[in-house]
């Protein structure tokens, strides 16, 4: 079976979460496309330029305990609007979007470019200072000279160059369910997300 899940949305809405959990329910793959372009960005912060980066990747690249911080999350997005850094990064994404047993993939783009024609496809957003709070609480477990304020400007710069790019721009397909988080708890998105699969699956 061919089938695919597209979820996009900015950082820390929740799509993660959701996609996670939607592929080990129904036994998909599950594909963090963000992954892909902080890996690109760990290269370039090493002084690698990025579209030879995306070009060269390979799994260990996914393995690096930097990816998570939030200055990778940054060179990430700078990454992401180059052209060709997509392009390089396309054909790994479809191919896991369209292999045999169904996968989730969650990005920025994944509904509205890497699989258009996915079987069903959700937009997840939450207001920037619910998605900052979430983010604070992460990183400052890790460390302690985070501060919220620094985390929302981060959160707000991302969004608008993710969504103001021209290559790709983070943006809901037409056809997709759009899940705000902001106040709906983890369990109810959860739910509509599980449904609406469960709907589109064939048999
Ligand atoms: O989902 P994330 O926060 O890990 O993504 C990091 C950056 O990668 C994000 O700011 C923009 C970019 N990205 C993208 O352009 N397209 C995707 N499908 C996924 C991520």
């Amino acid at each position: 079976m061919i089938f695919t899940v597209a979820i996009d949305g900015p950082a820390a809405s929740g799509k993660g979460t959701i996609g996670r959990a939607l592929a080990a329910e129904f036994g998909f793959a599950h594909l963090d496309t963000g992954l892909l372009y902080r890996a690109v960005g760990a290269r370039v912060t090493a002084g690698e330029d990025a579209t030879a980066a995306a070009r060269a990747l390979v799994p260990r690249d996914l393995e690096n305990p930097a990816l998570r911080t939030a200055e990778i999350a940054a060179a990430a997005s700078r990454c992401a609007v180059i052209a060709e850094v997509r392009a390089a990064l396309l054909d790994f994404q479809r191919r896991t979007a369209r292999r045999e047993g169904g996968a989730v993939l969650d990005g920025r783009d994944i509904g509205t470019v890497v699989v258009p024609e996915a079987e069903v496809k959700l937009y997840v957003t939450a207001a920037p200072e619910v998605r900052a709070d979430r983010r604070y609480l992460e990183l400052v477990a890790k460390d302690p000279a985070v501060t919220r304020q620094g985390v929302l400007e981060d959160v707000l710069a991302r969004d608008a160059r993710d969504m103001g790019r021209v290559e790709a721009p983070l943006a809901a397909a037409p056809d997709a369910l759009h899940l705000d988080t902001s106040e709906m708890s983890v369990e109810a998105a959860l739910a509509a997300a599980t449904a609406l699969v469960r709907d589109r699956l064939p048999g």
